[in-house]
């Protein structure tokens, strides 16, 4: 029934060009390209963010239409997942000294790390020897805050593998790059290549393999694209690509989204039909697999179902943005870390400051389970238990912050009970999402107390948990990017306003500078070189210096986007485009003032008033 509706509702969204079309964008690979879906969004209402959301996300779940692009459900795909769950199956029945890593840059790493844990614990409440282990780039602070410059590092990933693998015989490398781009995860896959002996390496991203990326890699002979290329040559013995598309994401290049959910898709039923087959001793078989991901493709509707009740959480916690206040995510038992992490993304994705968006959840340090434990020394940014969330930020909550309640029918609900209590004293701006199973019903007190409720009902099994967390990740994710979206961070749909903190995100930069600016690639990487050293003049030391360099100065400056994009379509100095961005503090605004005059200085370039504006 919630299928149906869902596809009842979004079937007036549609795209008169297909991101398909050879002709669309050729220069970007699939996860860089701007979805033709969301062109508009910057305008759209709360409602039809959601749609707008709800239309990208089903992309995902489209089967083959005969392209290039092979999808979650092709053959090949789901061929590639068969063979890679026998590999995870044979090590379940034989875990001595072996591992199975999962390994990601930014989301990739912490979707690895919410992967292992979960099936780690699976195998602990079976008594089992745990298998998991995970690598983020930047080590576990990089599981709440951004550490973009690790991304670029081949070696640095190849010496993390190395460390952790040591003494194994067999391991199972997983590394998860959307783009096919990251650095840091192609040196892995590079040296287990060399390594056949020991390391079995599986790439899981979202683009085909002739577009992954190109560039060289710092102190590193070979490009992604080679390292795939090498794979490709090994490809069902000992490698493994894993590598449908699902589609350009909502806002251009914004991987936490659909590649994050699809990442969890992909080897989340990977790994459970593998359990489910090594622990009912039979074999994993195509249907198993196939049911897991229709589940979750279930869960996308269910989800979507719900669209006005997640309309109202994005127009609130965007109202709570654009007022000054905060947005909490409270989470109990496992959507804890699905509330942290959306939180944490919203940090380089958005250029938020780490109040802005904020979870914290039940068990704090002690749930999470991470390598290097518990990490509330390194500054408030890293406290993230109920206890903090009482101590910091509950004192001076009030009614312009938004909290929203996570919970399910396993979790305490006489504790929800009395957090909601305690928030409600200081603001009636609380909000719950629940999950419950068929048959249960949702604690009444707890939803009177709260002023819009979004309940969720599942049918019983083995893998609801997995689900309550993508359909978790799906809203939080839609009103952390919906709030943003309302706060006016986006232009059309591009985040402008990007820290250009690695070598991919600078690439970027460049290329959005292009297309809102129109002028060659060439004289935007010059106006982004400016802004990001503060100069009017670039000096020869600064255009030979290399990327690395640049990114490294970019992290200490703010806004250098808008201000070279300012400079370009008004071909005006740095200092009055600094000027003209603090007279428009919503870089939407100052893009679209910018751009009205510019607009009047070529239309009509001979009227005085608008040569002034
Ligand atoms: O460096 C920024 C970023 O785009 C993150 O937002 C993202 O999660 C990460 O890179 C990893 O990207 P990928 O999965 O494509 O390697």
């Amino acid at each position: 029934h919630s299928l149906t509706m869902a596809k009842r509702d979004f079937s007036e969204i549609s795209d008169t060009c297909s991101w398909e079309s050879p002709d669309y964008e050729p220069w970007f690979p699939v996860s860089e390209k701007s979805n033709p879906l969301t062109r508009d969004i910057d305008k759209a209402s709360p409602n039809h963010i959601v749609r707008l959301l709800a239309a990208c996300d089903a992309q995902m779940f489209q089967t083959d239409t005969g392209t290039i692009y092979q999808r979650l459900f092709s053959d090949s795909v789901v061929r590639t997942m068969l063979e890679v769950a026998r590999t995870v199956e044979q090590i379940l029945r034989d875990p001595e000294d072996s591992l199975i890593v999962l390994s990601g840059c930014g989301t990739s790493g912490r979707l690895a790390f919410l992967i292992a844990s979960r099936f780690n614990r699976s195998l602990r409440d079976r008594q089992q020897t745990t298998v998991y282990s995970y690598i983020i780039a930047g080590g576990d602070r990089a599981l709440l805050t951004s550490q973009e410059a690790s991304e670029d590092d081949p070696k640095l990933g190849i010496l993390t593998l190395e460390k952790l693998c040591e003494g194994k015989r067999h391991v199972l490398f997983i590394g998860i790059s959307c783009g096919l781009s990251a650095p840091f995860v192609a040196g892995q896959l590079d040296f287990c290549l060399k390594h056949p002996d020991i390391y079995t390496p599986v790439l899981v991203g979202f683009n085909p393999v002739t577009q992954a990326r190109e560039e060289t890699m710092p102190g590193y002979s070979l490009t992604f694209r080679e390292v795939v290329q090498r794979m490709e040559e090994q490809r069902g013995q000992r490698a493994f690509i894993i590598n449908p598309a699902v589609g350009p994401e909502a806002i251009s290049g914004s991987s936490r989204m659909k590649g994050g959910s699809a990442t969890k898709i992909l080897l989340e039923s990977v790994l459970a039909a593998a359990h489910t087959a090594a622990f009912t001793n039979t074999h994993v078989t195509r249907r198993v697999l196939l049911d897991m991901m229709r589940g979750y493709e279930r869960v996308y509707s269910v989800t979507y179902s719900h669209s006005d009740q997640i309309a109202t959480l994005l127009q609130t916690a965007g109202l709570s943005l654009q007022c000054g206040g905060r947005v909490c995510y409270l989470s109990w038992g496992s959507l804890g870390l699905v509330g942290l992490i959306d939180a944490s993304e919203c940090i380089p994705t958005f250029g938020a400051d780490y109040e802005d968006i904020r979870g914290f959840t039940s068990g704090g340090y002690q749930d999470m389970d991470n390598i290097e434990g518990d990490l509330t020394s390194l500054g408030s940014q890293f406290c993230v238990a109920h206890e903090d969330f009482v101590s910091l930020v509950l004192p001076t909550l009030s009614d312009r912050d938004t909290v929203l309640l996570l919970y399910t029918c396993h979790d305490d609900v006489g504790e929800v009970e009395k957090m909601a209590h305690r928030v409600r004293e200081k603001t009636s701006n609380l909000h719950s999402l629940y999950h419950g199973l068929e048959g249960d019903s949702a604690a009444d007190s707890i939803a009177l107390l709260c002023s819009s409720v979004l309940n969720i009902t599942w049918p019983s099994s083995s893998t609801v948990h997995m689900q309550w967390e993508l359909s978790s990740k799906l809203v939080l994710n839609a009103v952390s990017t919906g709030s943003h979206v309302l706060k006016g961070k986006i232009y059309r749909n591009h985040m402008v306003d990007l820290q250009v903190t690695n070598s991919k995100l600078y690439h970027r930069a460049i290329h959005i500078l292009q297309k809102l600016s129109d002028v060659s690639l060439t004289q935007c990487e010059e106006a982004l070189l400016k802004a990001i050293y503060n100069v009017e003049q670039l000096p020869e030391d600064i255009t030979s210096a290399g990327v690395t360099t640049h990114t490294l100065t970019a992290s200490r400056r703010k806004r250098v986007v808008p201000l070279a994009l300012v400079c370009l379509l008004i071909g005006c100095s740095l200092s009055e485009a600094e000027s003209r961005l603090e007279s428009h503090p919503v870089v939407r605004d100052a893009v679209e003032a910018c751009l009205t005059s510019s607009q009047h200085l070529t239309s009509s370039p001979g009227d005085q008033t608008s040569t002034n504006q």
